[in-house]
């Protein structure tokens, strides 16, 4: 369900469409740059105008104070990965994920962003989970969630895979997903045209003979989309076949666990999938 597989069923003709589109904004970015490398040639790195470059660029993803959201959490990755390459993340973003990579910041503003992440350092981590992953693996094999969900190649795959979660999304975000499913979807950058997608929406999907189906989109273009059903099985469909298509916001084949689950317990669960950050 990741953006890649969505990007697999995207016709050819709006892959080749996006790549012009990105390929054009390439070298608008190289003019500036040119420019600005021009006006300041040995100008160190201002993180003050980067924290503000973060605001507009960064923190819907990341959260205004860098803690996480939809993307990780991001202090101390500086110290971890170095600031050339987060300057380098910044530019190209991560491939196969949600981590856009910027066609419109100048060299210097990238500079600026990545001294400003360079600034946060773990001590000051608002992101940090605060419950005992120990206790959250428990939960985590009590509650049913491999039944949908797999780590590490175990489990069910209705869900996403969790083996990398931790590295994908921060704790605040995924404590709101554990409350209420369906509601605080993530949004992705990187539909056609780098249009906004929010990922796992649910639709139903009404054919002309009546039959219906309900499923958590995986793929959609202008004339298809692809539903995968409470089963784990995929339907795609020619819109123009039919009857009706209806988004079915804020619903989810996840079960609420606000009521099962008390709000240490939930910290707990968080702070174990925050430790899940390997493929492996
Ligand atoms: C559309 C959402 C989104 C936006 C906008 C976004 N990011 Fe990200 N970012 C992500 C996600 C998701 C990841 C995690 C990717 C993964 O590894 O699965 C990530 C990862 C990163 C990482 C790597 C973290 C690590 O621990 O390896 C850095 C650094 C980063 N982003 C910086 C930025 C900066 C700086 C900006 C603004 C210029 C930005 N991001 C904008 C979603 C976003
Ligand atoms: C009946 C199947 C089902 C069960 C049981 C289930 N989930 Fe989910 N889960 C889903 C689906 C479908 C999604 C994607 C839609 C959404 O976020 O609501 C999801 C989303 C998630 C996400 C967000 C993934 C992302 O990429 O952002 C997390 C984290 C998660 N589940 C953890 C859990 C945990 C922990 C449990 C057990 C306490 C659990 N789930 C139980 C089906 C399930």
């Amino acid at each position: 369900m990741s953006a890649i597989r969505y990007f697999r069923l995207v016709p050819w003709v709006f892959v080749a469409c996006a790549l012009a589109t990105g390929a054009f904004r390439v070298s608008q970015a190289t003019g500036q740059e040119a420019q600005s490398a021009a006006a300041s040639p040995a100008t160190p790195p201002d993180p003050e105008q980067g924290k503000l470059l973060f605001a507009q660029n960064c923190s819907t993803c990341h959260g205004a104070d860098a803690g996480g959201g939809d993307g990780p959490n991001l202090h101390g990755v500086a110290a971890v990965l170095g600031v050339p390459a987060v300057q380098s993340i910044i530019r190209r973003g991560i491939e196969g994920t949600a981590m856009p990579g910027s066609t419109t910041l100048s060299e210097r503003e990238t500079a600026n962003i990545a001294a400003y992440i360079g600034k946060l350092d773990s001590a000051t981590n608002a992101g940090q989970a605060t419950g005992d992953p120990h206790k959250g693996e428990a939960l985590y094999n009590s509650s049913g969630c491999s039944a949908c969900h797999m780590i590490a190649g175990q489990g069910g795959s209705i869900g996403p895979d969790l083996s990398r979660i931790g590295a994908a999304r921060g704790p605040t975000n995924l404590k709101a997903r554990l409350q209420d499913p369906g509601a605080n979807l993530p949004q992705v950058g990187d539909g056609p045209f780098g249009s906004r997608w929010t990922q796992y929406l649910m639709y139903r999907a009404v054919e002309k003979d009546g039959r219906a189906v309900e499923g958590v989109r995986v793929g959609e273009d202008s004339f298809t989309i692809v539903l995968k059903d409470l089963g784990g099985k995929l339907h795609g469909f020619r819109k123009p076949d039919l009857r009706s298509l209806e988004k079915e916001p804020g619903k989810s084949f996840m079960p609420r666990f606000r009521e099962t689950l008390s709000a240490p317990q939930l910290d707990d669960l968080v702070a174990y999938l925050m430790i899940l950050k390997s493929a492996q």
